[in-house]
């Protein structure tokens, strides 16, 4: 049979990874596709530029239309990011018939509903599981492996440059800038890395997790989004003494109010294996009815483990080039037809644990206040740690105080921060992050 012919557009991490991976591995990849795969041509914005791949027969391009509209090309794998453009490039592959694969999580996240629309008129594929946990065949593990269940719950550390910030935060209490440098450095961060610090990039993730778990449309302005930025060293310090470690969660639960879709820093407790998953890496916990919790861990990001799933989605496509549309696995998990609208939670509904960290005049009284207005509001008190302040002299007039609630309604416990800011106990901003049990 002939070889499948790919234009890949975009040469960057994980182009390049890609290209180093099926010239590594092609017999392998050959063997397991049915077929032999070449990358046949490739679009880059700066032709000059040195790669970290071979080129070898591969043709580059500044013009990444001419890759899409080359009649050579079966397969188009775009990897430059950013919306607008890749939009274009892919609805137009979709239009010439060809087989599409995407990294592109903000792509699908945003526009995913048409393209899926388009491809499915057409009778293509559009694959895109690097869009989600790099490495970790996470798409594919709920799309397929978890067809039989009812999705419960899922909650996924799914950015790792977040990850990887956080981890450095708590092991060195290095500056959060320098980390972030690292970080883009080793490719894992966005063109934009407030994309990933300011939670972003994990919202476009849970976004498509949560379509393929519940068979919902893609819906990314449902998505509460908090980053990483206001965690401090001091609140990884405290959150350990509690017992607990903070990571950066995209969580999606079915309740009976309908979906919670939410991305925050949050509180676990560190003996769940997934508060382990440390640097780059990525984990996400799947509950389903049938088959309970099941953890997937992996790289999260970085040329080669990103290539290894875009390379895997190749193959898949490869695989089903010849059988009937109507008949492949369908892109959201679910049949176009059966996708279903469940209401978005207000985050006020949401119920959650609290970490909340005060600084409080040392005075008399001032903490029976506190939690004389939490029990008001009937929050209870899970534990509560009192310091002396952290810069204090002999002559220190303020306290912290951290507190760990139970499970509370989010509405009530902010109703209730409310109060205490309006108190007069306080001295500076109250402090607050969610917290899960995971259970
Ligand atoms: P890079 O910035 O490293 O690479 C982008 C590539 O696209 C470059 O080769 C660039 O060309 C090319 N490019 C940009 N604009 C154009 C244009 N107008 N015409 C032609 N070529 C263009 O990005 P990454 O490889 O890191 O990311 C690619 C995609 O993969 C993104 O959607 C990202 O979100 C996603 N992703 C990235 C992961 C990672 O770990 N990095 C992991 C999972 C997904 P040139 O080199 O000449 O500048
Ligand atoms: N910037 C992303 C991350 C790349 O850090 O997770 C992988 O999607």
């Amino acid at each position: 049979m002939d070889a499948i012919k790919v234009g890949l557009i975009g040469l960057g991490t994980v182009g390049a990874g890609t290209v180093t991976v099926l010239e590594r591995n092609a017999n392998e990849i050959a063997r397991r596709a049915g077929r032999e795969i070449k990358v046949v041509q490739a679009a880059v914005k700066d032709i000059t530029k040195p790669r970290d791949c071979a080129l070898d027969e591969l043709e580059l391009v500044e013009d990444p239309f001419l890759v899409v509209n080359n009649p050579e090309v079966d397969v188009v794998v775009e990897l430059i990011g950013g919306e607008t453009l890749a939009k274009e490039l892919i609805l137009q592959a979709i239009a010439n018939g060809k087989q599409v694969v995407t990294a592109n999580k903000a792509l699908i996240a945003l526009h995913g509903n048409d393209i899926f629309a388009a491809a499915q008129e057409q009778g293509v594929m559009v694959a895109f599981e690097a869009a989600v946990a790099g490495g970790i065949s996470i798409i594919k593990a709920i799309r397929e492996g978890m067809a039989g269940n009812r999705i419960e719950w899922l909650a996924g550390i799914i950015n790792g440059t977040s990850n990887y910030i956080l981890t450095e935060l708590e092991q060195t209490g290095v500056d959060f800038a320098g980390v972030l440098k690292d970080a883009q450095d080793l490719g894992y961060a966005e063109a934009d890395p407030t994309f990933d610090i300011e939670g972003i990039d994990a919202a476009h993730k849970l976004t498509i997790l949560a379509s393929i778990a519940y068979g919902v449309p893609l819906q990314f302005e449902a998505v509460f989004t908090e980053g990483i930025t206001k965690v401090t060293h001091q609140d990884v310090l405290y959150a350990q003494e509690l017992g607990y470690r903070v990571k950066h969660l995209g969580i999606a639960r079915r309740t009976d109010a309908g979906l919670e879709l939410r991305v925050h820093p949050t509180l676990i407790p560190r003996s769940r294996l997934i508060a382990n998953v440390n640097g780059v890496m990525n984990a996400v916990v799947v509950r389903g009815d049938a088959v309970g919790s099941t953890l997937h861990y992996g790289a999260g990001a970085g040329a080669e483990p990103t290539a290894s799933a875009v390379v895997a989605d190749v193959v898949d496509v490869v695989r089903a080039m010849t059988a009937d549309p109507n008949n492949r696995v369908p892109h959201l998990a679910f049949q176009p037809g059966a996708l279903a609208n469940l209401p978005a939670v207000a985050m006020d509904e949401v119920q959650t644990a609290f970490y909340l960290r005060l600084e409080l005049a040392d005075k008399t009284g001032v903490m029976a206040q506190v939690t004389d207005i939490l029990a008001a509001a009937n929050i209870n008190i899970n534990a509560l740690l009192q310091k002396a302040d952290a810069t204090q002299s002999e002559q220190s007039d303020t306290a912290t105080a951290i507190i760990l609630t139970e499970p509370t309604r989010e509405g009530d416990f902010n109703a209730a921060l409310a109060q205490i800011q309006a108190s007069g106990s306080l001295v500076g901003e109250a402090v607050t992050f969610r917290v899960e049990s995971l259970a």
